[in-house]
């Protein structure tokens, strides 16, 4: 028996025995596969289950006896859960379970989109401009499942805006061509508007879902910008230590500083001595004494109502 699971985390694929200890559930059984859009729960599952698991922007091909997928509206966005279902659909399994959490009457509303016109292909990608100040507009696609899908995220604008002035109005210190580190580049919002000032400069991109990956790779293309993409959600190989001029997050803060922390430890291996690390947040209350404790100097500015937190590297 063939099985994909779809949606499922590492910590929903436990049970307790007695005494509350945590085993795989017993409902796991036979050949089962684990998809998951974002590596890190691709890893959560490994270190925990003896199960197989891959991460990949889409469902990997079958034949399949059995597709088991987990949803709900907190756990993923409409638009998302209809993707996965056409993907599902594609696959043609044996069988096919939904494990919906939520309402009976979203269930129902999500299964009816599918059920109405079930061969229908839709494309959920999504298009949308983005520009800094002496940059051209660039036409971003971005898919469900990537941070900001359909819009353009604020607080990533206004970090790109900062390090493309920063960029352009004082010459830098190292050299004449840079190297940035965008880190949880999502769709390459940040980098590719720096480089669209900044054109001396090459790009190296990490984020730790596959969509955001394969956007980035896109648009990278569609750009005619080179950047070396790369899926990780521990920062970039060592063997990029030390080599950056420049480093840009624009991290998620869903996990208190959990993930900001992780950005700010790469980036302190990463840049060069001199090298500049630019973080952004809504408010620099919280985040500032995080970064501090990376980089002693940090330097508030503000923007779009944002807070661009700036540091260099002793
Ligand atoms: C707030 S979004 C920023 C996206 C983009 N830079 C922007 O400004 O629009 C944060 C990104 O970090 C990614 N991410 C979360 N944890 C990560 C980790 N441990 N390593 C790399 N990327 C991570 C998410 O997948 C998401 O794309």
């Amino acid at each position: 028996m063939k099985t994909l699971l779809v949606g499922y985390k590492a910590a929903d694929l436990f049970e307790r025995g007695k005494h509350g200890k945590k085993f795989t559930a017993k409902w796991i059984d036979g050949d089962v596969l684990c998809h998951t859009l974002d590596i890190y729960h691709r890893h959560a599952i490994e270190k925990t289950h003896h199960i197989r698991a891959v991460c990949s922007p889409h469902l990997p091909e079958g034949p399949w006896d059995l597709i088991k997928f987990k949803t709900g509206p907190k756990l993923m966005s409409g638009e998302l859960s209809l993707d996965m279902l056409q993907e599902i659909h594609r696959l043609k399994p044996a069988k096919f379970e939904l494990e919906f959490v939520g309402k009976e009457r979203d269930r129902n509303e999500l299964l009816s989109k599918i059920r109405d016109d079930p061969d229908r292909v839709r494309d959920f990608s999504a298009k949308w401009p983005a520009s800094v100040p002496g940059g051209d507009k660039l036409m971003f696609t971005s898919y469900p499942g990537c941070f900001c899908h359909r819009r353009l995220d604020e607080g990533g604008l206004a970090l790109a805006e900062v390090i493309s002035r920063d960029l352009t109005s004082s010459p830098f210190p190292h050299s004449s061509f840079l190297k940035l580190l965008d880190m949880g580049c999502g769709c390459g919002l940040v980098g590719f508007l720096v480089k669209s000032v900044v054109k001396d400069i090459s790009l190296v991109m990490v984020d730790s879902h596959s969509r955001a990956v394969e956007a980035a790779n896109l648009n990278a293309a569609n750009f005619n910008m080179s950047a070396e993409v790369i899926l990780a959600d521990n920062g970039t190989p060592a063997r990029m230590d030390g080599t950056f001029d420049v480093f840009a997050g624009n991290p998620p803060y869903y996990s208190d500083y959990r993930i900001a922390e992780v950005f700010l430890e790469t980036a302190k291996r990463a840049l060069k001595p001199g090298g500049l690390c630019y973080t952004v947040v809504k408010n620099d209350a919280g985040l500032r004494p995080v970064q501090e404790r990376y980089f002693p100097n940090v330097e508030v500015i503000r923007r779009r109502g944002y807070c661009v937190l700036k540091s260099v590297k002793a």
